[in-house]
């Protein structure tokens, strides 16, 4: 196949930045859209230009370190799948795709498809953790905690944190994340010690740092590769609800 892409090159965090076209040529329907990627970036390194940047690491869908927009949509265009996850073979021959990074204040773009998520690290140090001692695995093991519970928990655990949730929301919200984090420790009995706290940290470190409100749009769950539930933020609603009763505030 041939796809001609068109990719915003932005040289660094306050330089302009445009798309270029590229054509990648010989594409085969089984490689994976990085590995596209990487062959079109060999071609611009051999010629002596700068290469593509984009983030990747795992290329099996469970680090969150790789995503950008594919024509507009977070990931692309194939439902619960990361963009290192997605096959040419969800492409024609001739097609022309338009590549972009994430577009959010608080993910500022570094270079080209690469953006600065620290904004989320930080919305984790402010209480993603419990700071128990939970002993070794074998006493977790002798923890019985219900099916159900231990599912949903599972479930909201399965973010990998790729901000995909905040590029496609209007208000580049990250309710979704912040959510399914503060999800899985209050359903959990090792999340209980810090349980209220937690969710006051972790939403007013959210708004800090300059993520906006969640008005039930839904696009969020919509192009999340883990199908991240937006029943979490109502639970995330809930808990601070329950936070600021107890709290006073
Ligand atoms: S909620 Fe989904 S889209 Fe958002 S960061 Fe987690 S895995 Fe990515
Ligand atoms: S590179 Fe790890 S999820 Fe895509």
């Amino acid at each position: 196949m041939r796809i001609t892409l068109k990719v915003w090159r932005q040289p660094g965090p306050d330089q302009p930045g445009r798309l270029v076209e590229y054509a990648a040529e010989d594409v085969s329907p089984g490689m994976s859209f990085l590995e596209m990627l990487d062959v079109v970036n060999e071609g611009l390194i051999a010629k002596g230009d700068d290469p593509i940047a984009f983030d990747s690491d795992c290329r099996e869908g469970i680090c969150g370190t790789c995503g950008f927009l594919i024509d507009g949509l977070a990931h692309g265009p194939v439902r619960a799948t990361t963009v290192c996850q997605l096959h040419m073979r969800s492409f024609k021959d001739g097609d022309t795709v338009t590549l972009e990074p994430w577009r959010a204040k608080a993910f500022p773009i570094i270079k080209d498809l690469v953006v600065d998520r620290s904004a989320f690290d930080r919305i984790i140090q402010s209480g993603g953790y419990t700071s128990i001692n939970v002993g070794g695995a074998q006493d977790g093991n002798a923890i019985l905690i219900p099916m159900p519970t231990l599912e949903q928990a599972m479930d909201s655990a399965a973010c990998i944190g790729c901000g995909a949730c905040v590029a496609a929301c209007k208000n580049a919200s990250a309710v979704l994340f912040t959510s399914a984090k503060v999800s899985h420790l209050a359903l959990l009995p090792q999340g209980q010690a810090e349980r209220y706290a937690r969710v006051v940290h972790m939403v007013d470190r959210h708004d800090g740092e300059g993520f906006g409100s969640c008005s039930n749009e839904g696009e969020c769950e919509a192009v999340c590769p883990k199908e991240i539930s937006i029943t979490n933020i109502a639970r995330m609603n809930r808990e601070y609800f329950k936070a600021t009763l107890l709290r006073g505030r």
